[in-house]
């Protein structure tokens, strides 16, 4: 662990899980218990449960759960060690520096994020000047056609074409050149000299959900090359955690959320009324990202440049977003590179329409295969029915199988029965393949709800809910813990990620002598620590938590082990659509 134990103990004890959590989301008693909307996804009834006994959070709704350091790492998006440090800050307590063994820079992030809204309102009011800012404003008034109130409402800027007026204006707000350089607004050269990074380019400042000014990107205005400059990482700043204008999309994107590729698009697009799009940060869609999608949204629409390079992207995306759950679309444009281009030409309204029939994955993968042979020529029908069949046999439920289906016979003149048999035959084939293969594949390709954080419990479902009771109870009281501690070792675990935080709870047991979910939640992911949370509280609502139940879970789960892996397919299948039914 980077902090030591007592420190972590103490800063958790000066900042009570109900009163921090207060100051982010109205709380209202259920019981021992309360209740409020979830900060992490967007819904109308409260999931979202805080428990003062255990002093842990955990989301009925999306799964969101930790205690109060995961907490502030899930609404502010920051590591470990800086939800640490903001508590500390929070409760008056310093950490000395010999209890931290790593931390990236020594500069603060509150000190970046201090200074990246200073340059804000320098490239801003640079912008605004009548003479520096007047070829930024020719460009982006004249040419990209925005109005003054969406540059406002953005809060776009220019840096000067100048080597050294972003730095002497920060340094006159009191600012370092270690803090410039480490919030990459600033670089140092080979000679030393500290040289603004931002030069000549218009800028576009990236607000996080809580408000702060988090990075900057940087266009040109010409052709010239890069396009685009954007801060790297810092400790106020994660590229792949964020995302562009969700500060304004998270209130309206209950619905759905677009995604776009650029700037210009999303600030096109939310000119044009819709608010609810975002862009990611000059990068592909990372799965980090897709995870914060299905915390704001259901739905996710794709809408990235019509020419190949963007379509190969949705299709990345696609899988991502698919993968977390999310009810996912692509949108076709014609005509237009972007949808800034598009909304340019043929105005919001054929937009809003765009967005109406944007494609299912079936539609557009279909489509992707007609486009490719001739169905007039009877070969190149049965190439073409033989790819849709196999897509088709990756659909779980057979409602869905009989709908499509139904549809593939109108376009290519086949009887629907031989369709469906031909899918049967499809998904025959894969099932005696490669049995062990095709439960996870077939989990993974249909379901839309892979379990990213313990892959291995689908095949093993009944040894995972066993685990998962053991890894609760431990959590939950000190001499079930011992008790579990002395009678399992970390190889009777099943699943990996179970055997992981087996092995991570008993290793701070037999340091600390005790167990804190804040000892191990660095080894692991935010969704990681979640699951681990709902081990912990799935318990608590429980009555029966005592020695028998942990004596007969680890009985039932030294048995489990020795039959692992005989789950048959009709087990798991049977075990999705139950799980797709509780969802
Ligand atoms: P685009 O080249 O499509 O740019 O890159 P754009 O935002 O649509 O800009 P216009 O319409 O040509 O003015 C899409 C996104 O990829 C990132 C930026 O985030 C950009 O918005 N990008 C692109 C970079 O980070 N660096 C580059 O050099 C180019
Ligand atoms: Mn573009």
């Amino acid at each position: 662990m980077i902090i030591r134990p007592e420190i972590i103990e103490d800063i958790k004890s000066r900042n009570d899980i109900e009163t921090v959590i207060s100051s982010y989301v109205r709380l209202k008693r259920a019981g021992s218990n309360l209740n409020g909307l979830c900060p992490f996804h967007s819904e109308k009834t409260p999931s979202f449960t805080v428990f003062p006994a255990t002093q842990s959070f955990y989301c009925f709704g999306c799964g969101a759960g930790g205690d109060v350091i995961t907490f502030v790492m899930r609404t502010e998006n920051v590591d470990y060690v800086t939800a640490v440090r903001i508590l500390a800050e929070r409760s008056g307590i310093t950490i000395p520096d010999e209890n931290v063994s790593s931390y990236s820079k020594g500069v603060s992030r509150q000190r970046i994020l201090d200074m990246n809204r200073e340059a804000a309102k320098f490239f801003h009011a640079a912008l605004l000047d009548e003479k520096t800012g007047a070829e930024a404003r020719r460009y982006l008034l004249d040419e990209r056609k925005l109005s003054m109130a969406v540059v406002n409402h953005f809060g776009l800027g220019y840096a000067p074409n100048s080597f050294g007026a972003v730095h002497d204006h920060l340094k006159k707000a009191g600012f370092t050149d270690e803090e410039m350089i480490t919030g990459f607004l600033c670089g140092k050269s080979n000679n030393g000299t500290v040289y603004d990074y931002f030069r000549n380019r218009v800028i576009f400042p990236i607000i996080d959900v809580s408000g702060n000014v988090v990075a900057f990107g940087g266009r040109v205005m010409d052709n010239s090359l890069p396009k685009y400059l954007n801060t790297s990482d810092t400790p106020a700043f994660k590229k792949s955690k964020n995302l562009f204008a969700l500060n304004f999309a998270k209130d309206k994107c209950a619905d759905m959320l677009i995604l776009c590729e650029g700037y210009m698009d999303v600030i096109a697009l939310h000119a044009a009324g819709f608010e609810f799009a975002v862009a990611t940060l000059g990068t592909a869609i990372t799965q980090e990202q897709a995870r914060i999608f299905s915390r704001y949204t259901k739905k996710v629409v794709i809408s990235y440049d019509s020419d190949e390079a963007g379509q190969r992207a949705a299709d990345k995306a696609f899988k991502y977003l698919q993968e977390v759950g999310l009810d996912v679309k692509i949108l076709k444009m014609n005509g237009a590179k972007d949808p800034d281009e598009y909304i340019k030409k043929f105005g919001s309204e054929k937009f809003a329409g765009l967005l109406d029939d944007s494609k299912s994955r079936f539609q557009f993968e279909i489509e992707k295969i007609l486009s490719k042979y001739d169905i007039a020529n009877t070969d190149e029908k049965v190439k073409a029915s033989y790819e849709i069949c196999k897509i088709l046999s990756t659909f779980t439920s057979e409602v869905e199988r009989d709908v499509y289906a139904h549809k593939v016979s109108e376009i290519l003149k086949i009887p629907k029965q031989s369709i469906l048999k031909d899918v049967e035959r499809i998904m025959r084939k894969k099932n005696s393949d490669a049995k062990k293969n095709f439960r996870n594949e077939i989990y993974r390709n249909t379901s839309g709800f892979a379990d990213r954080v313990n892959p291995e419990s689908v095949s093993n479902m009944k040894a995972c809910r066993t685990e998962e009771a053991i890894l609760g109870l431990m959590q939950l009281k000190a001499e079930l813990l011992k008790k579990a501690v002395s009678e399992l070792t970390a190889d009777d675990f099943v699943t990996s990620f179970n055997k992981k935080v087996f092995e991570k709870i008993s290793e701070a047991y037999k340091e600390y002598g005790k167990f804190d979910i804040a000892f191990i939640s660095d080894s692991f992911s935010v969704d990681e620590t979640s699951r681990v949370t709902k081990m912990l509280v799935t318990r608590e609502r429980l009555d029966n938590n005592g020695e028998e139940i942990m004596s007969e879970l680890i009985k039932s789960l030294k048995e489990e082990k020795s039959n692992e892996n005989t789950g048959s397919i009709d087990d798991i299948l049977d075990i999705i659509s139950r799980k797709k039914q509780e969802d």
